[in-house]
């Protein structure tokens, strides 16, 4: 028996170990964490259930049957933040790019499916070149099916997407139908194509940052709601963000409990706000006056700036 046990705690050791230190390194050296990195510091400590650890692809062209990698570049299952549950992906980015099989693809259409038949929301951490060339049209089918889930659980439980690398061509289709989309600056991007494959394809230059990074996103084409400057910030704002939001179309959100005072006067307002209409004003002070504790979560900060658009709490209520 405890051979067998042995046995098991070295293939999950060789599981976790993803596409193996070197590639580890690579991800560390360029800011970036670990897809189970961005799991732990998501999710409350000891929570995470995981799945299929030992799924491997079933791709026997280009030499494929010789480098099988068990979880086949994303890590699925559950867990709580501040104790409400949520499904989430991670993909590991040093495992094919983190790119997309057909098994891949079923280990995340298994947890969304989880995630709708238990009203819970599903994170995903997308950190992947998309499609996993090597397989063709079946990575291609696999995609078809994830895409099929998010129309299914869209206005059933919300979708938030992480863009946490240089994601391509289905690993921003699929972000791009969920609710609500994070990036992080310098890090990540999101673009049909990486601009390699631009160049030999139309023959134009172009950077990473201007063809998808998250100025581009946040300013000028709004797909992204918000960026951050890190993965640690963009990990610890995404916590903070989820307390505000109902688990599924049948609840309400969560109440927080509050210290502000209900019947606070707060006579800044009384002067805020100018007698003369032609006179800006901080439309901000006023939202951040009313809400408990001063907690605003903004939306899209960067983008038609004449809007405010975002979260906060009165009374504890979202
Ligand atoms: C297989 C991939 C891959 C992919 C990256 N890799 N993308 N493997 N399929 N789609 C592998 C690389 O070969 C490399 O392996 C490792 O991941 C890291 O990639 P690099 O290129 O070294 O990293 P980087 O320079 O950071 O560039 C990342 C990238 C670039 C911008 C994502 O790799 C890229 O442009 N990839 C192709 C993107 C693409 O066109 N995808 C197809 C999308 S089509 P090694 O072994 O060297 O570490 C699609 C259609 C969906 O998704 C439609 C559904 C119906």
């Amino acid at each position: 028996m405890h051979d067998i046990l042995d046995e098991l705690e070295h293939r999950r050791e060789q599981a976790r170990m993803g596409g193996g230190q070197n590639r580890i390194d690579a991800q560390h050296a360029k800011g970036k964490l670990t897809a189970r990195e961005r799991i732990e510091l998501l999710l409350d400590e000891g929570s995470f259930e995981e799945y299929d650890m030992f799924v491997t692809h079933r791709c026997t062209d280009f030499g494929m049957a010789d480098t099988k990698m068990a979880g086949d570049g994303v890590v699925t299952g559950w867990g709580t933040i501040n104790g409400r549950i949520t499904y989430v992906f991670s993909q590991d980015f040093t495992v094919f790019g983190g790119s997309l099989s057909e098994t891949h693809a079923r280990k995340i259409c298994k947890i969304m499916d989880m995630a709708m038949k238990n009203g819970a929301p599903v994170i995903g951490i997308n950190d992947s070149g998309g499609a996993r060339i090597q397989e063709g049209v079946a990575s291609l089918g696999g995609y078809a099916d994830v895409f099929q889930m998010n129309t299914l659980a869209s206005g059933v439980v919300p979708q938030i997407s992480m863009i946490m690398g240089p994601c391509a061509g289905g690993a921003v289709y699929s972000p791009a139908m969920t609710d609500f989309i994070f990036m992080v600056r310098d890090t990540s991007y999101m673009f049909v194509t990486g601009p390699d494959v631009v160049k030999t394809v139309t023959n134009e230059i172009v950077t990473a940052e201007e063809l998808g990074g998250a100025k581009t996103h946040t300013t000028k084409s709004s797909v992204a709601d918000g960026a951050f400057e890190n993965d640690l910030e963009a990990l610890s704002a995404l916590r903070r963000f989820f307390d505000f939001l109902p688990l599924n179309n049948r609840e309400k959100p969560p109440h927080r409990p509050f210290f502000d005072s209900v019947d606070r006067a707060d006579h800044s307002l009384d002067t805020l706000i100018p007698d003369n209409p032609n006179k800006p004003y901080d439309i901000k002070e006023l939202i951040a006056k009313l809400a408990d504790e001063g907690d605003f979560f903004e939306l899209q900060e960067d983008y038609a700036k004449n809007i405010v658009t975002g979260f906060i709490r009165m009374e504890g209520s979202t």
